[in-house]
């Protein structure tokens, strides 16, 4: 754990350092007034609103409204941790951290090991460029399309096909080879020590502050591995970085959303055809500390995945890991190329301008959970829903409490015809494996508005008679209108029917087992009761066709909304839930 830094020693590195100095050799600044300022860095703009005060050593932008100290600013805008930063801080001032703060960089060697690393990082680039027997790799940047230019950005390098070449150059002495060791620059064996990287063209992988921490190597041309990454190391935690997170972060925040790719080609490439906000995951899946970092930095955040198995396969371990750090206001979508493609082929085939588009059109988080829930039950049958519930439900309790929870769980409720609060209590109750219809009693009032009504159809249809014309229901935005028409119908088609005879004219059909659900919830109307409630759903449903008529653009696309549409969505959504809570409150209806 670190160490408490002292708030006497911040007070002192504070007097030291002007944050003017600081900014400025970052964004630059230019002299207003007293003050100085800048475009923001912090959001996209066109004229400055972003003042740094050398009187408060204080920055403030009046148009995001990002303020704080230089230690803020590093934490922000560098993605600095708080001591991160302050040692950054303190090195500017020439200051020693005090003892006793212990910061997994305080660690035994660390600072060499980087200090290694930049070292043959350097070598390697070098090679790319001065050794003859690297023409191979040269040629094949060329053959694959890298420019020059985003070679350089990326440091990309070339390690000769020797054993011994870093060995030789870097591990003269015991202890240094020891620190190569300690790198994954080198493997020791027992009886031999040889160059982990051999003949491949190498990608620096840098940590969040741009130093070098690993090496992702590619076989020139064809080879196994195709990809040969450095071993976890005091430097490497493989989980918690991102490929091109350093370089992206500028591009990050003037876009204001970030892209997340498979490869360490796809960011470079990308990055050639101008779209910059990108980073990659090192050959593993999507992690938390991933997702994280990522909506720390930027709250937008866009997936980008093959279009085959593997890639979905991909995605849905990103879902597992956003769902427990996201939070309301956060953007998560998913991008789908198409079968074959990644992010490189793609750019190329269309441009970094339509690429651009292309991540702007995402599948929302949510969409994309629920439509791959969908495709793997089938919701028109009982037990298909009650698998969508329970999958859904392991889904949602994930989720830390909040709108997005709550817009997961009207959703739900929607799809699945039960109420919101039967599909709490099911998700709420542990050992409800299996589905809202077995394990509980279920009370007609505990669903839809849509299945209220067909329940109440199958089990008095008799009150058809209060039913009048419904024009329009069949379009009606509902996953049971379907089965209300098929019964309402059935009902006004054969009134003498009773219940039984109702339920058993579906049987052999899609909609029996449903029917039989519908069937089972018990409630205790009276007549006049009962009229009344024939007459209050038909009226609802009416002013729910009529609405939907007037809104049918709105909910067009069937959830798939751009950030805009979302936004909006939520506030809706927030709208209707205050409006359901007061007449509830307002009138029990039962
Ligand atoms: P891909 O196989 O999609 O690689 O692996 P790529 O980046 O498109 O490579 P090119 O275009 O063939 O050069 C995606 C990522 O998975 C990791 C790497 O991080 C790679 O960028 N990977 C892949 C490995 O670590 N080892 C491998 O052998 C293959
Ligand atoms: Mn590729």
């Amino acid at each position: 754990m670190a160490g408490q830094i002292s708030k006497n020693f911040i007070q002192e590195l504070l007097s030291r350092i002007d944050i003017v100095d600081v900014i400025n050799s970052r964004v630059p600044l230019t002299p207003a007034g007293r003050e100085y300022k800048a475009c923001c860095p912090f959001h996209n703009e066109k004229t400055p609103s972003f003042y740094v005060s050398p009187v408060k050593q204080f920055y403030h932008c009046f148009g995001c409204g990002e303020s704080g100290t230089v230690i803020q600013f590093l934490m922000n805008y560098g993605n600095y941790q708080f001591l991160d930063a302050i040692e950054e801080l303190a090195s500017i001032a020439g200051l020693e951290v005090p003892k006793g703060y212990v910061q997994s960089h305080q660690q035994e060697g660390y600072t060499q090991l980087l200090e290694l690393m930049e070292k043959v990082n350097a070598e390697f680039q070098r090679q790319l460029y001065k050794n003859p027997e690297s023409a191979a790799a040269r040629e094949y940047l060329k053959e694959r399309g890298i420019t020059f230019e985003a070679a350089q950005e990326f440091g990309l390098g070339f390690a000769p096909n020797e054993w011994s070449f870093v060995k030789n150059n870097y591990g003269k002495t015991k202890n240094d080879l020891n620190m190569l060791e300690r790198a994954g620059l080198i493997v020791v064996k027992k009886d031999s020590v040889y160059d982990r990287f051999r003949g491949r063209l190498m990608f620096p992988i840098e940590d969040r502050r741009g130093r070098v921490i690993a090496f992702g190597g590619r076989v020139i041309s064809e080879g196994e591995p195709k990809y040969l990454n450095s071993p976890e190391t005091m430097l490497f935690k493989k989980s918690n970085e991102l490929f091109g997170f350093k370089k992206a972060l500028q591009a990050i925040k003037t876009e204001e959303k970030v892209l997340v790719v498979e490869g360490y080609t796809d960011v470079v490439v990308l990055a050639q055809y101008g779209v910059k906000n990108v980073v990659a995951t090192l050959g593993t899946a999507v992690t938390s500390s991933h997702v994280k970092q990522l909506l720390r930095t930027i709250h937008n955040v866009v997936f980008c995945f093959d279009g085959d198995e593997a890639g979905v396969r991909a995605a849905w371990r990103a879902v597992e890991s956003t769902l427990p750090v996201m939070e309301d206001g956060h953007l998560v979508s998913f991008v789908f190329l198409p079968e074959g493609e990644d992010p490189d082929s793609m750019v190329r085939r269309e441009g970094g301008e339509a690429y651009r588009e292309r991540m702007s059109n995402g599948e929302p988080i949510a969409e994309f959970i629920f439509r791959t829930l969908l495709e793997r039950s089938d919701i028109s049958r009982t037990d298909g829903r009650a698998r969508f519930a329970t999958e859904f439900g392991k889904v949602i309790s994930g989720l830390r409490p909040g709108m997005l929870r709550q817009m997961m769980l009207s959703d739900l409720a929607t799809r699945t015809g039960l109420s919101e609060s039967a599909i709490k209590s099911v998700l709420e109750t542990p050992s409800s494996e299996h589905s809202a219809s077995r394990s509980k009693p279920v009370a007609s009032k505990d669903f839809s508005l849509t299945g209220q009504f067909i329940s109440l159809l199958i089990q008095h249809p008799q009150f058809v008679k209060y039913v009048m014309e419904l024009k329009g229901i069949e379009k009606l935005r509902d996953s049971n209108i379907r089965l209300l028409v098929a019964v309402l119908k059935t009902v006004q088609n054969n009134p003498e029917l009773n219940t039984a005879s109702l339920i058993e004219k579906f049987r052999g059909t899609d909609y029996f087992a449903q029917i039989k659900l519908f069937a089972i919830s018990r409630d205790d109307f009276s007549e006049s009761e009962l009229e009344e409630k024939f007459e209050g759903i038909v009226m609802k449903l009416q002013e729910r066709i009529i609405k939907q008529e007037n809104k049918l653009k709105i909910s067009q696309s069937d959830y798939t909304f751009d950030d805009e549409e979302l936004q909006d969505f939520l506030q809706r959504l927030r709208e209707q839930d205050l409006l359901k809570k007061n007449v509830q409150e307002g009138r029990k209806i039962h």
